[in-house]
């Protein structure tokens, strides 16, 4: 059977009303991924930034400064209670997601939040249900997916060029966990879930791999591993304790998707020399094609009968269907940033064209029912290596 197609709202258009008014979004959480946050909705020029809360007003105020941001709030909660915000968008550490996400929809706003979406399955259900009840627009950032020559490989999917899938696999694989002085929130299942890089990182390929190939992740089959039990905290002065580690350091999934094809997947931070290492290769009855995330603007595609390609993007060679995700002619790298860009113009434009939310289907933008199968697919893992290695269902709703 065949992937489901991109249509023509898979890609969402910019507003073209020059004169309607900038949508204001307010960011929670300023560490590493909100100025890449502002970066993409700064290159949008219909929506801007206008105010950020973070850990502490003071370090709200240096950040708003260092930016030129106009307000900076002593809490989230000043920030979503504002009512010059009409988005706002959760960058912190997991375990806020949920709340500072439940409030902004209580307040009426349209939200947007970093993945994973929330800690758990629980929070994630509450989320998508809130949201759905009030009518709000969500949306979680798998940003990863609107690389341009991802996009390229899922639209050569949906045409039938790769043929029937049947083999799926990849790996995020990164290093800044291979030391045992190596500390970061996301070893803390209260701050970052229970299953560390697995959820964390993973969910950039769970999402992947249902986007790109049009299938779902039916069941799976995980084992992890703990190669460094304890490890040294932070606690000032240079100073560290030692931290017992819950989470585990390295995973390896099996995963079966609803047309029968079978995937393989790892991660952790544990592997030297692995920076932002993240593959998806997907191999059908007709090609196989696969993309690096380290070499984003090319995509491989394999073949029997014909000499093997990499593919360097270039606008007039793409499929049109993602043509308007590039933004730079063949020739100029594009990247991590560029996919935030284009996720935020679809998430934005949008709301900017006041859109009903409920024709946001995953599809345009990845949204909270997206994020709580993701978190669906997480729950089933955790249920597979609990269980010493069986396969386990993924629920649907
Ligand atoms: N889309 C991606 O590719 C991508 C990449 C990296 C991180 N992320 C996700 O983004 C989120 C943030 O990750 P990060 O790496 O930027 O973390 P970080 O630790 O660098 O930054 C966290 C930010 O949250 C703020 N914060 C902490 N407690 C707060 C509170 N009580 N109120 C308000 N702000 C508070 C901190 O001040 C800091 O500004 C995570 O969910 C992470 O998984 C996504």
């Amino acid at each position: 059977m065949r992937a489901r197609g991109p249509r023509s709202q898979d890609v969402q258009a910019e507003p073209t009303d020059t004169t309607m008014k900038k949508l204001r979004v307010g960011i929670v959480g300023f560490g590493f991924i909100g100025p890449h946050h502002l970066d993409a909705i700064r290159r949008l020029g219909f929506a801007e930034v206008t105010g950020i809360a973070t850990v502490s007003e003071q370090d709200a105020r240096r950040q708003a400064e260092r930016y030129h941001i106009s307000n900076h709030y002593a809490s989230w909660r000043q920030l979503v209670a504002d009512p010059a915000i009409d988005v706002v968008d959760v960058a912190t550490p997991t375990n806020l997601h949920a709340p500072v996400a439940l409030a902004a929809i209580a307040a009426g706003k349209h939200v947007i939040v970093d993945k994973p979406m929330a800690l758990n399955t629980r929070e994630a259900k509450k989320m998508h249900d809130a949201a759905r009840r009030a009518g709000v627009v969500n949306a979680v950032t798998f940003s990863i997916r609107y690389n341009v020559m991802l996009q390229q490989a899922r639209a050569m999917i949906a045409r039938g060029a790769v043929g029937d899938i049947r083999v799926a696999t990849g790996h995020y694989w990164q290093e800044w966990l291979t030391k045992e002085t190596d500390f970061n929130w996301r070893l803390d299942p209260k701050q970052g879930g229970a299953l560390g890089m697995i959820s964390d990182a993973g969910a950039h390929w769970y999402d992947m791999v249902q986007h790109v190939t049009g299938r779902r992740i039916v069941r799976v089959l995980a084992d992890f591993s703990r190669f460094i039990p304890v490890r040294q905290r932070p606690v000032g002065g240079g100073k560290t304790v030692d931290y017992r580690v819950r989470v585990p350091d390295f995973g390896i999934i099996l995963c079966e998707l609803d047309n029968g094809a079978r995937g393989l997947f790892s991660t952790g931070a544990i592997s030297a020399g692995h920076k932002n290492d993240l593959t998806l290769e997907v191999c059908g009855s007709r090609a196989s094609v696969r993309w690096q995330q380290e070499r984003p603007d090319e995509l491989w595609v394999g073949r029997r009968d014909e000499p093997n390609q990499t593919w360097i993007k270039d606008p007039p060679l793409l499929d049109p269907s993602v043509r308007s995700l590039a933004a730079l002619p063949g020739g100029h790298y594009e990247a991590w940033p560029d996919a935030f860009r284009n996720l935020m113009r679809n998430i934005l434009g949008f709301i900017a064209e006041g859109r009903d939310p409920r024709e946001a289907d995953g599809a345009t933008f990845p949204t909270f029912a997206t994020g709580l199968g993701i978190a669906r697919i997480v729950d089933a893992i955790a249920a597979s290596a609990k269980a010493g290695g069986k396969w386990k269902p993924v629920a649907r709703s």
